[in-house]
């Protein structure tokens, strides 16, 4: 398969570039800025503060097709083995659509829904305080054991949505004992749910924190309690009960699943117990329809593609390398976490599909902060530093408590950022000079519902999938992550053993048994 630069459109868009005037210049052309800005019944999607034109778009959808875009998103959602590494298919987007899909001649739909039912029946029993732990208590907290994909989705989701929780949920992630101790002082176990979120059930940390609370419950009330107060999710149930978690309270998430993708699944149990299983289904019915209007929207109308042509103009024509995300809605604080783990995890690699090394830079480095917290932390780097950031901000115009002055603020900071970036200011006084030509987008919704969350979170797939096949990237593997799970065994062992020969290994033990 291709990647961008054996494209013949490749050298028309880094002209384009190379010849591009600047925001102040583009941004009077009204007839580009009303092409570039894409409105739907509930978001406004705002293009003109990049260097995007419609004869960019042009010959960016001529590279697309060039690329077998199309052919390439139907392998994606008909299961085709799109992860050639791991000759797997990469079904998120089975887990919210309602068609029969096949893998392996096997149709995967019955155990996604009968999966899902189970999670209704199990979050309503919850609700209904039926669910009681060892001492007789109704459960009513949930704490999701997990790390990486298995975390960073729920986690964002349910803070974003924490409106409409019903069941508090917190997230025990790191290793960190002390993180252990924040979440076991927050809420009393003897009425906590705990669900050990790990598609391999072979991930250190999540078995080592999950140890911990299980020997607790031993230790206090005997074996018997790990059947009351323990859900698994995982790919692999035999690892799961091996593990002393009851057959019965085991969901099932699957290799056609990949774990930065896996929210959508049994792995999303924190979102569906905390915020009710209607609540998991209304995000799904968003990001189902974000995969409708990926699939069959042409590009002036499609967020997805839209976005990487943004990405793909400052990455590999400009070569910044960068981009930062920020949402104006503090209940969006995990989203660049969750966003750096999609984006990053999935296409920072330098090797394409087939081995060989990759034409051009692969995915930025991705970070970010909600508005305006943001603004008094590292936007003097954006506004006049010498690395330029490309940024994605995201709004909200409406809030749950109507507290309409401060949402006006809020929503006026974040204009008055993509202003100021974009056209700069003059001043004599170097140090007051601001350059402007510095590019972002503008994502402005009505509301933050399950809905509108959904559609985004899936359209931030899709995008990082179309970035994936620009650069001809597998977005599925992620075998980065490999090299340093070897090495902290080692270094576990020498800490343990004593026998590290380093001064760093030395210091350590000296100091840990002081
Ligand atoms: O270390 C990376 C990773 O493999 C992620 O891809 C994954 O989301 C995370 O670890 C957790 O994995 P698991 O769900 O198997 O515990």
């Amino acid at each position: 398969m291709k990647n961008y630069k054996q494209t013949a459109a490749f050298d028309r868009l880094q002209s384009l570039w190379e010849q591009s005037p600047d925001l102040l210049m583009l941004n009077r052309d009204a007839a580009r800025n009303q092409q570039l800005t894409l409105e739907t019944s509930n978001f406004l999607l705002d293009l003109t503060k990049t260097h995007l034109t419609p004869a960019f778009l042009d010959a960016y959808e001529q590279m697309l097709r060039e690329l077998d875009l199309e052919a390439q998103i139907e392998d994606l959602f008909s299961g085709r083995k799109v992860n050639n590494t791991e000759r797997r298919p990469a079904l998120h987007t089975a887990l919210r659509s309602d068609d029969d899909i096949f893998v392996d001649g096997q149709n995967i739909r019955p155990q996604i829904r009968e999966t899902f039912e189970r999670i209704r029946t199990l979050a309503g029993r919850l609700y209904q305080g039926r669910l009681t732990g060892i001492t007789g208590k109704p459960l009513r907290y949930v704490v999701n054991i997990g790390i990486g994909g298995s975390y960073l989705g729920p986690l964002t989701v349910t803070a974003a949505l924490k409106e409409q929780a019903r069941i508090p949920v917190a997230f025990l992630s790191n290793v960190d004992d002390e993180h252990l101790q924040d979440v076991f002082r927050r809420f009393p176990p003897e009425e906590t749910l705990y669900a050990v979120v790990s598609k391999s059930f072979t991930t250190p940390e999540t078995l080592m924190n999950a140890r911990h609370v299980q020997n607790h419950f031993k230790r206090q009330y005997g074996t018997e309690a790990i059947a009351k107060h323990f859900v698994a999710v995982t790919a692999h149930p035999g690892k799961a009960e091996a593990f002393g978690i009851a057959h019965a309270n085991i969901f099932p998430m699957w290799d056609f699943v990949g774990g930065r993708y896996s929210l959508w699944s049994a792995a999303g149990i924190s979102i569906a117990l905390s915020l009710g299983y209607d609540v998991f289904a209304r995000l799904l019915a968003g990001a189902r329809l974000a995969d409708a209007d990926f699939r069959r929207l042409p590009l002036t109308q499609n967020p997805a593609r839209l976005l990487a042509a943004v990405t793909f103009l400052y990455n590999n024509l400009a070569g910044y390398g960068i981009e930062t995300y920020i949402p104006y809605r503090q209940r969006l604080q995990y989203l660049p976490l969750y966003l750096q783990q999609l984006i990053m995890e999935s296409n920072g690699k330098s090797v394409q599909r087939d081995g060989r090394p990759s034409a051009g830079p692969t995915s930025p480095v991705v970070f970010g902060d909600t508005g305006t917290n943001a603004q008094h932390s590292f936007f003097q780097q954006l506004h006049q530093g010498t690395q330029e950031v490309p940024v994605f901000f995201l709004g909200y115009v409406r809030s749950a408590t109507g507290a309409l002055e401060n949402r006006r603020f809020l929503l006026a900071n974040l204009l008055a950022q993509a202003e100021s970036l974009a056209f700069g200011r003059r001043h004599d006084e170097p140090h007051k000079h601001f350059p402007g030509n510095r590019p972002s987008v503008t994502w402005l919704w009505d509301a933050l519902t399950p809905e509108n969350l959904g559609y985004m979170l899936a359209v931030f797939e899709h995008k990082t999938f179309v970035e994936s096949v620009l650069w001809n990237i597998n977005a599925f593997d992620q075998f980065g992550v490999e090299l340093g799970k070897i090495n902290a065994r080692k270094f576990d062992e020498h800490l343990k053993n004593r026998s590290g020969d380093t001064e760093i290994e030395r210091f350590i033990t000296r100091k840990m048994e002081e």
